[in-house]
């Protein structure tokens, strides 16, 4: 878990990390790397911005289209910085058979009037519809704060959880990189 410091991406820490971690041999290597180099640096940050992957880009030997091609592939990642929280709502077939969609119909669009990867006016909450499948279907429907699970949601525990991450504006407050597992 990485707690955000409010300041904008450290592109020579994501220089050094290439550097030390993502050399390429070749080009097929390179595409390899992609993924991975934005895992990194969505790990740490909490999101992935045009400058850094320009600087993943010019160190891969790619072009930063290929760059943002992989990003929007895989849905968990993030262009803009997100809030101190990030609620992942799992969408999964088996959290939408149990209610996920009506958790977003009845609580999220309501309450907190975002849409997807969208953050509240005071910046407390990024709101993440994850498509896939996070990992816990027994536990459905499932949401995601900060990286730990919230199990088996109904309308007045959700309620109850957006209360709390809009409550914890302070030190505690920190939001886990890729936010959940990839699509
Ligand atoms: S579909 Fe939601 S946890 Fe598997």
């Amino acid at each position: 878990m990485f707690k955000l410091t409010g300041e904008d991406i450290d592109l020579n820490w994501v220089r050094q990390v290439m550097e030390e971690h993502f050399t390429p041999e070749n080009y097929q290597d390179a595409q390899e790397l992609i993924l991975p180099s934005l895992q990194e640096v969505q790990e740490r940050s909490g999101y992935v911005s045009e400058e850094a992957v320009s600087v993943i880009a010019a160190h891969l030997d790619i072009s930063e289209t290929r760059v943002f091609g992989v990003m929007t592939f895989y849905n968990d990642f993030r262009f803009k910085k997100p809030g101190n929280h990030v609620l992942l709502i799992c969408n999964g077939m088996a959290c939408r058979v149990v209610g996920s969609q009506q958790l977003i119909n009845d609580v999220i669009y309501p309450r907190l009037g975002l849409g997807e990867k969208e953050t509240t006016p005071d910046g407390q909450i990024t709101m993440q519809i994850f498509p896939g499948c996070l990992g816990a279907c027994d536990q459905a429907p499932l949401c995601m704060a900060d990286g730990t699970y919230h199990a088996q949601m109904d309308n007045t525990k959700l309620n109850n959880l957006i209360d709390e991450l809009l409550a914890d504006t302070g030190d505690d407050a920190a939001v886990t990189a890729s936010g959940g597992a990839h699509a």
